[in-house]
């Protein structure tokens, strides 16, 4: 490994709205910790670890908007409520205290939650046009009146991050959830203003990023994530062209995004067939001219779906391939998922080229939260 290539990932990032001491984010990863939805002491030493062991930015796992069925699990942590954004306010300090910075990412798991689950039980689950990911009618489509009550949750959620001192939010608009729920053509046959071509159906993300930049004011960071992929479908894209995604992604530029996070299970995988060996981080940095991250297999040989589909691991690779791209300048900051939360000083041993100490990732790692 070049000491150049190391040193791309330890420069200081900066935009206009986000300084950061380097270019390694913690990717958001669900934990389940949260019983009732409020994050506790552990889970504030579980960010702070990351934090003192030299992480620039910790993305936080998805943490629910005030929505009855925004989630499927009692554990999973609420955004809303004065115990859980206490307990939030506990997170914000601890990693401040080690001189870290973080940002709550925003979820709404739409109509992938399971009927019966999580702290509402009872509440019917809710997407664009009732559709599953399948293309399943299995509920109504949301009114407009209920499409409001949501765009106003997120809006409330990013108040409170910036009140409670977060550093900026994280949008959850990847993977099949709520946002990409709207995204996308199988899960979106709306007729109205929120359904219609690609375009169109970016109208409820913009609507939110645009409630939510009025709820924050101009400088406070808003990332947005998205992916082509969908949750069991690995196949899906948004784009099919970088023309396509150019135009997918400038009412999100224009609502108010300040920097996309492009999720991808293998960062090094060319986003389109045909055209330049670009990644997704890669493709929207060049057509928006916006900060991107980029995520996926970072450090580790297998990617991450498989650890739920088939409970498998990883193991340690070089990141070789990963630091020529950040050093041409093809994304600006690298989100780490299992590698970090096997172990919370991945980015310090990778700093001071401690590679022969990284442990290959184990499923183990997801049960405790050290
Ligand atoms: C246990 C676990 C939980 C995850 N939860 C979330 C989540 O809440 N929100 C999200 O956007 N991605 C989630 N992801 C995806 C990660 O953010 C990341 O994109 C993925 O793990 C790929 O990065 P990696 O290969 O470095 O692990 C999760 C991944 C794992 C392993």
């Amino acid at each position: 490994m070049s000491t150049n290539s190391v040193k791309a990932l330890f420069q200081p990032f900066r935009s206009d709205k986000l300084t950061l001491d380097n270019r390694i984010v913690m990717a958001p990863m669900t934990r389940g910790f949260s019983p009732g939805g409020v994050p506790g002491e552990d889970v504030a030493a579980y960010y702070k670890r990351r934090a003192e062991n030299g992480v620039g930015l910790i993305v936080t796992e998805g943490t629910l908007i005030n929505h009855p069925a925004a989630g499927a699990s009692t554990k999973w942590p609420h955004f809303f409520g004065t115990n859980a954004l206490e307990g939030w306010s506990g997170v914000v300090k601890a990693v401040h205290e080690a001189g870290g910075k973080i940002l709550p990412q925003l979820w709404h798991i739409g109509l992938t939650r399971k009927p019966g689950t999580g702290t509402n039980p009872e509440a019917p689950s809710v997407g664009p046009s009732g559709l599953n990911l399948a293309g399943e009618q299995v509920g109504d489509p949301l009114t407009e009146a209920e499409i409001a009550d949501l765009i106003a949750a997120y809006a409330q959620a990013a108040a409170d991050a910036k009140r409670l001192g977060f550093d900026g939010i994280e949008l959850h608009g990847a993977h099949g959830y709520l946002i990409d729920q709207f995204f996308w053509g199988v899960t979106n046959v709306r007729t109205d203003r929120y359904g219609g071509d690609l375009v169109k159906r970016t109208r409820f993300a913009t609507e939110v990023v645009e409630a939510c930049r009025r709820a924050v004011g101009s400088e406070f960071p808003i990332i947005m994530r998205f992916s082509q992929w969908k949750d069991g479908a690995y196949d899906a894209k948004l784009a099919e062209s970088p023309d396509e995604l150019s135009r997918f992604l400038q009412p999100l530029v224009d609502a108010g995004v300040d920097v996309f996070h492009c999720s991808t299970r293998r960062f090094w995988e060319p986003a389109f067939a045909d055209g330049e060996d670009l990644n997704l981080a890669g493709w929207t940095k060049k057509l928006t001219g916006k900060p991107t991250i980029t995520v996926g297999s970072v450090g580790l040989d297998l990617e991450f779906t498989r650890l739920f589909k088939e409970k498998k691991g990883a193991e340690a690779v070089s990141i070789d391939g990963l630091l020529e791209r950040l050093d041409r300048g093809e994304f600006d900051l690298v989100a780490i998922g299992r590698a970090l939360l096997n172990d919370p000083a991945w980015a310090k041993k990778i700093k001071e080229g401690r590679q022969d100490e990284l442990r290959p990732f184990t499923p183990e790692a997801t049960q405790t939260l050290y």
